[in-house]
Formats: structure tokens, C-alpha cells, sequence
């Protein structure tokens, strides 16, 4: 039997970077579910295909091949067989992403994806609904949040960083506005799950939050 670890929450509480450590630390294969539905985007976005075209949907759904490795330290992702790593994050993909994950037929095929890959391997995987939907018996399920104001600063020095120059006060209303969307969606709401731990990390630094995590784990696992 494989061991699950679900880690769920809204965007910019710091997911990726904490699965990522965490996975390392404890051996466990780290999956990023959000970037399955970003390669998903990609390839409507290639083929020209429209969110209300379902038919063409379906045919990509059944086409569609999506694989994460880790090479060298870093998350590669491949849109058959094609690295597509650094094109999943651009605007254009993030511009329908969320759109695209809320239709329904795409969700159903990534869930059955993601249950697969849990089907033999030890695993941690991030997302909105992986405790609630993905993996409702996964072995240990954390809820990271954080307060809008913090995950704004956060996304402020990312894009500091990155050199994209967009205002705080910016960021912080498409948080918001993000947040009650991801909240209120018809499909897949984010919600934390009853038996999750909740984990408020806005005055916590990320070596504390992995600790934090480490050890709810081993304690699992004993
Ligand atoms: O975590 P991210 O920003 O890469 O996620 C991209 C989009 O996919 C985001 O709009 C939320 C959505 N998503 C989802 O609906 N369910 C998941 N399990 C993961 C991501």
C-alpha cells in the first residue's frame, strides 16, 4: 500500500515550494496538480481550441499524455513527451487555467490521472481538492493558509524577483478575487478537509513550515 500525503490550499500559501522540500525530506514522489491543469491549457491553446468546445475537449482528454520528473533538483513537465516546463507558467496559460479546470469532463480525467499515480508509489501531492476529492483517505492531509496580505507580499518579491512589476495593492485584490472564486466555484470548491490539519503559516518561515510537516509525518508513519 502506498502512503499519501495531501497538501491543499490557496494560492501563494506557499504549496510548491513546502511539497517540494517536504517530498525530498521524507523520499516521497512530489506531484504538482496544478500544473497538470496547466498543460492541459497549453495544448487547447496550441490546437486552438475553444472552453465551450467540449467534443474537442474530450478528444484531447483522451490524447493527452502529461508526465512530471525531477531532473537535477528541478520539476520538468512534459506535454507528450515535450518539456513544457516553462511554458505552462506563462500569461497566456495563465490567463485560462483557472477556466480550464473547472470543466468538468477535464477534472474527472486529471483526478483518474492522480489516483493512478498514487497507486503505487509513496507520494505527496499539492492542490485545491486532494484531501477533499483526489485522496479522501490520504494518510496525512494538510490545509496551508496564510493571510491575504502576507501570500500578496510573498507574490510581490516572486515577481520582484522575476522581474514582473505589478503594485501591491494589485496583487492583493487578485488574491482576493482569486480566493472567493477558488471558494465559491461550482466544481471542486477549495475547502479544507474535515480531518486536515490546518497550518496558518503568514508568521511562519518555510524551514518551520516543513518541520512542522516532517514531523506530523513521521508521527504517521510510525
Ligand atoms: O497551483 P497552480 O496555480 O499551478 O494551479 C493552476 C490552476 O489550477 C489554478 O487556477 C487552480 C487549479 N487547480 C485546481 O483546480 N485543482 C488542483 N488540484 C490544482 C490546481
Amino acid at each position: 500500500m502506498s502512503f499519501i500525503v495531501a497538501i491543499d490550499g490557496p494560492a501563494g500559501s506557499g504549496k510548491g515550494t513546502i511539497t517540494k522540500l517536504v517530498g525530498k525530506k521524507l523520499n516521497l514522489i512530489n506531484i504538482d496538480t496544478g500544473a497538470m491543469y496547466r498543460c492541459a491549457s497549453l495544448y487547447m491553446i496550441r490546437n486552438n481550441i475553444k472552453l465551450d468546445e467540449l467534443d474537442k475537449i474530450s478528444e484531447m482528454l483522451k490524447n493527452i499524455k502529461i508526465e512530471q520528473a525531477n531532473i537535477n533538483d528541478v520539476d520538468k513537465f512534459y506535454l507528450n513527451s515535450e518539456d513544457v516546463s516553462d511554458m505552462i507558467r506563462e500569461k497566456e496559460v495563465n490567463e485560462i487555467v483557472s477556466q480550464v479546470s473547472h470543466i468538468p469532463i477535464v477534472r474527472e480525467r486529471m483526478v483518474e490521472l492522480q489516483r493512478e499515480m498514487g497507486k503505487n508509489d509513496n507520494i505527496i501531492m499539492e492542490g485545491r481538492d486532494i484531501g477533499t476529492n483526489v485522496f479522501p483517505n490520504a494518510d496525512v492531509k494538510i490545509y496551508l493558509d496564510a493571510s491575504a496580505e502576507e501570500r500578496a507580499n510573498r507574490r510581490l518579491k516572486q515577481n520582484d524577483q522575476k522581474g514582473i512589476e505589478m503594485s501591491y495593492e494589485e496583487i492583493l485584490e487578485n488574491i482576493k478575487f482569486r480566493d472567493n472564486n477558488d471558494k465559491t466555484s461550482p466544481v471542486a470548491p477549495l475547502k479544507q478537509a474535515e480531518d486536515a490539519i490546518y497550518l496558518d503559516t503568514t508568521h511562519m518561515v518555510i524551514e518551520k513550515v516543513v518541520e512542522e510537516i516532517v514531523k506530523i509525518v513521521n508521527e504517521k508513519r510510525k
